[in-house]
């Protein structure tokens, strides 16, 4: 039988990074963007790189876990072409959101030779020694990929609410903490039909 729940590892790690992400995502516009009313000592920058660089370690125990450890398989009603969408989907979200995205900053850091302290606790390696002519795009790169990565996130979010407000196919409901493993996307599918 194939179970319609995230298993509560899963679950864990999920939301866990979804509220780092989300947090870090705020104090890095905040940092930027109201630099002179809440950020004239950087206490802004570096909370955003002290929350955020923890990504880079949680990634690594997520995609171990989710390669090792069985999904619940998608609804019935969806497409296969719905179906291969959200899986792409899923994997711009692993390699853009949580993989380079972080690793852009950690660059960015690198190259400009500022440390970065995960959590206040220990300092990140520089990935490189300081290059000046490497601070724009670096730059470019974690600005551009921030602000794509909020859409795809925001993306991400629309369509689990679809998923659980519209086609009430208990996928998000698979993800949420209080549900039981295995039962939850039977009983829905049954209401709907
Ligand atoms: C190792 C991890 C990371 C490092 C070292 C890092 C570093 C930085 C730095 C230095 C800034 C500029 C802040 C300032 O100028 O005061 C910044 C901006 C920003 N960061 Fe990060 N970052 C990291 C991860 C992330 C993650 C995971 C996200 C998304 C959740 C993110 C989203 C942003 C955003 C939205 C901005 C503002 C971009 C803009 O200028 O519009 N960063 N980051």
């Amino acid at each position: 039988m194939s179970a319609h729940s995230y298993n509560p590892t899963a679950k864990a790690l999920h939301w866990l990074m979804a509220a780092i992400w989300v947090t870090a995502w705020l104090l890095g516009v905040s940092a930027v963007y109201m630099r002179e009313a809440w950020n004239p000592h950087h206490g802004l920058t570096i909370t955003h790189k002290a929350l955020a660089s923890t990504l880079l370690f949680l990634v690594v125990l997520r995609v171990a876990w989710r390669l090792t450890h069985p999904v619940p398989s998608l609804p019935d009603s969806m497409s296969p072409v719905m179906k291969r969408a959200a899986g792409l989907g899923h994997l711009a979200l692993y390699g853009a959101a949580l993989i380079a995205l972080p690793l852009s900053g950690w660059f960015w850091s690198s190259v400009a030779g500022k440390p970065i302290m995960v959590l206040g606790l220990f300092q990140l390696p520089p990935l490189t020694a300081p290059a000046k002519e490497w601070y724009d795009p670096a730059k470019l790169a974690h600005v551009t990929l921030a602000w794509s990565t909020g859409a795809l996130v925001l993306g991400h979010v629309v369509i689990a609410l679809k998923h659980h407000f519209i086609d009430r196919d208990g996928v998000l409901r698979g993800m949420l903490p209080a549900a039981p493993s295995g039962t939850r996307l039977a009983s829905n599918r049954t209401a709907k039909v």
